[in-house]
């Protein structure tokens, strides 16, 4: 992971370092630091926590300097520590890096059997050593730097600064992305273009294996092999509004409110209104294929998991789920046949990534859903479908899903058609209520007042359950992560049949169990397991509709009442109070809701 940042400018670099390393803080905050050069001269700053401990320690020993590179860490290698934040420097070189040298032990012991003394126990700091090694042998910054990339293995994206070296910095992606932003006389990198929108939005982005040299007048970029190429510029616009809190406390909130409107723009892409009928901006045919593949990490595999219902119950097609580390090493058989669909926000994702690389040329179809249409996970499939929820800022992701489940859900719908399995009223029918969905979203969040009182008392639990079946089981999975990666409070998700095998031997009255019972066909089902939690004197926070209310309330700790919805559409009308009870339970808690401890949002890293 990590964000990193460079600029080669005509103004005061440090004030622009800061305000995109704040930009990039999503990708790591365990520590950060600076390096800028002065006349020259070189000076580093680095400090452990977030960005505002690296703040407080410029406000006492500010950096001047025009040019300069920065970096916001989620420790790989070595702990989070003064000695292991970046950059790392040797020489006259210093390094800020996201990814792993997976060699760095070999070339830790080659530099230390020649005498080089390491300060950190990062891999990232051999590239400095490494460097500053072949420039003390008198090879230039560049061959050194050049010479350098050759050496390493693994995955990266790496800036470069060199003191003495005023008008000079080096870029190198491998595995993790890098853009290079044009200014008017200055120059730019950066781990994504959202960071460097207030600078630029003229952008280049390096393809695999590239490496730039960059002055203040342009960046000359060399392939893999040291051959000078030409990398499109484009011209990215990223909405200042969508990268700004607004009125709210946290980006989580924001992002959970916007939800029906970046529902509906999502859906305004892939429905034709007139025709009540799907229209993907892409074609796939579904017709001749033997199953799906889905692919995912974290909540963008829960999305998976609710398609897998939605293809296999509306589309009849078989489909199997898979989280992408296991995917990518299990090396499952393939037949040419299958449509294999990789689901992520970022669209850079290692695991993700690496899935998408194992089964290119292996299957009929490779798409990405992804919500960054320029990220390498869209660029390397066979076809990409955005899912314009504009940028997720907040770590945990939530716009992000429902508008996932938006696409897929259409996708779901396409494939039906194209296989026979529904006819046109069929397609009207769930177009319709998939046209409806972001308002029943919307309807939901004004439940937010019962979802917060829930909260103040889940805050004192020290384990939750959440119970769901069907297409809900996947939002009771999605509810416990929520729940966990925000209020640290240990919770599991669980279908509701499989309780009895297990889990039930936890219920007391002191582990709420959040159900989440639209009343659909398996509403009943889930009502006798609720039930069976309350004969043991489980404490049960019920989730359904009015009619699931009057039904099943009697009993329970507490019951909210969502809108009655086309069990279609459920799984996106339940993430709401997946997403609220988490947050308000975190509010409680008094955790950091937007960037919780440990985790990031970006995970460029295996
Ligand atoms: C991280 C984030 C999650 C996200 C997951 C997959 O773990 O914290 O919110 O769901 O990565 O990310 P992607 O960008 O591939 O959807």
């Amino acid at each position: 992971m990590c964000g990193i940042v460079g600029i080669l400018g005509n103004r005061p670099a440090t004030p622009v370092i800061m305000e995109t390393l704040h930009r990039l803080e999503y990708r790591g905050y365990d520590s950060a630091g600076i390096a800028t050069l002065d006349e020259g001269k070189m000076q580093s700053r680095r400090a452990v926590g977030k960005l505002s401990e690296l703040e407080t320690l410029l406000a006492e020993q500010p950096l001047s300097g025009t040019s300069g590179i920065g970096h916001t860490r989620w420790a790989t290698h070595g702990a989070a520590n003064v000695e292991n934040a970046h950059p790392h420097r040797a020489g006259t070189v210093a390094v800020v890096h996201n990814g792993i040298i997976e060699n760095f032990r070999e070339l830790r012991d080659e530099l230390t059997a020649e005498g080089v003394n390491f300060a950190s126990d990062t891999d990232t700091e051999v590239v400095a050593q490494l460097c500053a090694r072949y420039i003390a042998a008198g090879k230039t910054p560049v061959e050194a730097a050049a010479a350098t990339l050759a050496r390493l293995q693994g995955a990266f994206a790496l800036g470069f600064l060199f003191e003495g070296e005023h008008d000079l910095m080096i870029a190198a992606r491998r595995g993790s992305p890098l853009a290079i932003g044009h200014g008017t006389g200055e120059m730019f990198i950066g781990s994504d273009a959202l960071a460097l929108a207030p600078l630029t939005n003229r952008i280049t982005y390096l393809e695999e294996g590239d490496w730039a040299v960059l002055t203040r007048t342009g960046a000359e970029i060399f392939d893999a092999l040291g051959n000078p190429v030409e990398r499109e510029l484009r011209i990215v616009n990223v909405d200042q509004v969508m990268i700004d809190k607004g009125s709210y406390r946290h980006f989580m909130a924001k992002e959970i409110h916007e939800q029906p409107s970046v529902m509906a723009f999502a859906l305004s892409h892939y429905l034709n209104p007139e025709r009540t009928a799907v229209s993907l901006p892409v074609e796939i045919d579904f017709s001749g294929l033997d199953r799906l593949v889905l692919v995912a990490c974290g909540t963008a595999f829960y999305a998976c998991n609710v398609a897998k219902y939605w293809f296999e119950q509306i589309a009849r097609i078989p489909v199997e789920i898979d989280v992408a580390s296991e995917f990518r090493y299990r090396e499952p058989p393939m037949s040419g046949r299958e449509g294999a669909i990789f689901i992520s926000q970022s669209g850079e994702t290692a695991d993700t990534l690496a899935a998408l690389r194992y089964v290119r040329g292996k299957a009929a179809h490779v798409l990405a859903v992804v919500n960054v249409p320029e990220s390498s996970i869209s660029r390397e499939a066979d076809a990409s479908l955005q899912i314009m929820a504009g940028p997720e800022i907040s770590v945990a992701s939530t716009k992000a899903f429902t508008c996932q489940l938006s696409v897929l859900a259409t996708l779901a719908i396409a494939a039906a058609r194209q296989r026979d399995a529904i006819d046109a009223t069929g397609e009207t029918r769930l177009v319709k209520a998939l046209t409806g969905a972001p308002q029943l979203v919307a309807q939901a969040i004004k439940q937010e007042p019962a979802m917060e009182a829930a909260s103040r008392d889940l805050a004192k639990a020290r384990d939750i359950l959440f119970l769901g079946r069907g297409p809900l089981f996947p939002l009771a999975l999605e509810g416990a992560l929520k729940l966990k990666e925000l209020s640290y409070i240990h919770a599991e998700g669980y279908p509701s049949g499989e309780l009895k095998h297990g889990p039930i031997a936890l219920i007391d009255d002191s582990v709420p169990v959040i159900v989440f019972a639209p009343s659909d066909d398996l509403f009943d089902k889930t009502v006798s397991n609720m039930e069976e939690v309350m004969a043991r004197g489980g404490k049960v926070l019920l989730i359904t509709d009015e009619q699931g209310a009057e039904a099943a309330s009697h009993g329970t700790w507490r019951t909210i009442v969502l809108p009655a919805t086309d069990p279609f559409v459920a799984p996106m009308v339940y993430a709401v109070p997946a997403q609220l009870l988490a947050y308000h339970t975190a509010l409680e808690k008094g955790t950091d809701v937007d960037q919780p401890r440990n985790l990031a949002k970006s995970v460029t890293v295996e």
